[in-house]
């Protein structure tokens, strides 16, 4: 018995290596022709084998890919029949493109030369880049906007203090004058530290304390950190709660949080209103028990068709003294307890936010 494989024995084998890779193998005439191709290739394609063959490498490869071969497989000729890899845009049957990453190899046969390309599916991959990249995008544009933010009021801190040194140089005696820049100096330092601690906010995804409350108690008990606001803009809330709510879990100061800055907005919303659209409706909802949900509405200009799209967006506001992170809080707290926020046209005139949570069933039944 002789050890080495046969001719037939060999091609078996090899068969056998083509069809079970999990990379794509295509192999072609010199020309471009495909002339086969083992299951990997097709299924990445979305192609049955039949449709393939006869066709040129155009059909799965787009012309910068096409003419990123010709170098591949000039490289494999000068290089021992093997290229190295590079990334490419496949074409899958549909037209839908599959990021690649390709080697060419030379199947020198007598008196012409075939190719074999190896084709690795690499869109995991390209995702996963584009969401690191995605991620830094992000972090580079909060660190401008942030910039920004706090360069406004550092740049008023520094007037008003410039203005009141130059008072004292002068031997200036109004008190009265001193005391109203360094007010105005204060304001200024106050909104640079709110903007810091919204943002600190906004970053923060710690710990969540979870426990039971009553949803209509939250909410009755958030509304009196609004009466300095309801007062100043003669706003009047009207509430409508749901009675017989579950006993909800969650984290009681986030959830405070989060109806503080809609109603907040809405109060801002209708301010410059008439009288009688000075209202905002907080409803309370239980729906199937599985969720409960929150309903703020108000009667203001609504939203523009650029805040429609951006509003949840850390830093967009179209106000002149606003941050724009209360609704991005918002959503990070709702999506932290599992829920869903989302916004409506009001049927007369203004805004609808509504906030659904999941109610938590494994707790209730405790
Ligand atoms: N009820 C509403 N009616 C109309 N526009 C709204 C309403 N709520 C939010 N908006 C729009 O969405 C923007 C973003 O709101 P968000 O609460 O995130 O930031 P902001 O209120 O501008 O600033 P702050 O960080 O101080 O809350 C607002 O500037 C406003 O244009
Ligand atoms: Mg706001």
């Amino acid at each position: 018995m002789t050890s080495q494989l046969s001719w037939q024995e060999t091609e078996e084998r090899y068969r056998k290596i083509f069809d079970a890779a999990r990379d794509g193998i295509l192999v072609t005439e010199d020309d471009g022709i495909i002339i086969d191709a083992n299951p990997a290739c097709c299924n990445l394609h979305v192609y049955m084998l039949k449709d393939l063959l006869g066709q040129s490498i155009e059909a799965i490869f787009n012309d910068e890919c096409v003419s990123k071969l010709a170098t591949l497989r000039e490289e494999a000729r000068s290089n021992g029949g093997y290229s190295q890899h590079v990334d490419c845009l496949n074409i899958r049957k549909d037209g839908s493109n599959i990021p690649t990453e390709i080697v060419a190899v030379m199947l020198p046969n007598h008196s012409h030369i075939r190719w074999l390309y190896l084709i690795r599916d690499i869109s995991e991959r390209k995702n996963m880049e584009f969401a690191h990249l995605s991620r830094i995008n992000m972090m580079g544009q909060m660190a401008m906007s942030l910039a920004h933010e706090l360069s406004q009021p550092l740049t008023a801190i520094t007037n008003y203090l410039k203005g009141a040194t130059r008072h004292l140089k002068e031997g200036s005696s109004d008190n009265e004058k001193l005391s109203e820049v360094m007010t105005a100096a204060i304001q200024q330092a106050e909104r640079a530290a709110t903007i810091i601690k919204d943002l600190r906010n906004f970053v923060r995804r710690g710990e969540f304390q979870l426990a039971a409350y009553d949803l209509n108690k939250i909410i009755k008990e958030s509304m009196a950190y609004l009466d300095n606001e309801t007062q100043q803009y003669h706003v009047k809330i009207d509430l409508k709660l749901a009675k017989d709510l579950p006993t909800i879990f969650v984290d009681k100061l986030q959830l405070e949080q989060a109806i503080i800055n809609i109603v907040k907005n809405a109060i801002e919303a209708v301010r410059d209103c008439r009288q009688e659209h000075k209202r905002v409706l907080i409803e309370t909802l239980a729906i199937t028990n599985s969720h409960f949900t929150i309903r703020i509405s108000d009667e203001g200009p609504g939203l523009s068709a650029e805040a429609k799209e951006n509003i949840f967006k850390p830093f967009f506001t179209t106000k002149k003294h606003g941050i724009g992170l209360g609704l991005a809080i918002c959503a990070n707290i709702i999506e932290a307890h599992g829920g869903h926020i989302s916004h409506t046209t009001n049927d007369g005139q203004g805004t609808v936010f509504t906030i659904d949570i999941p109610i938590d069933k494994r707790r209730l039944e405790k």
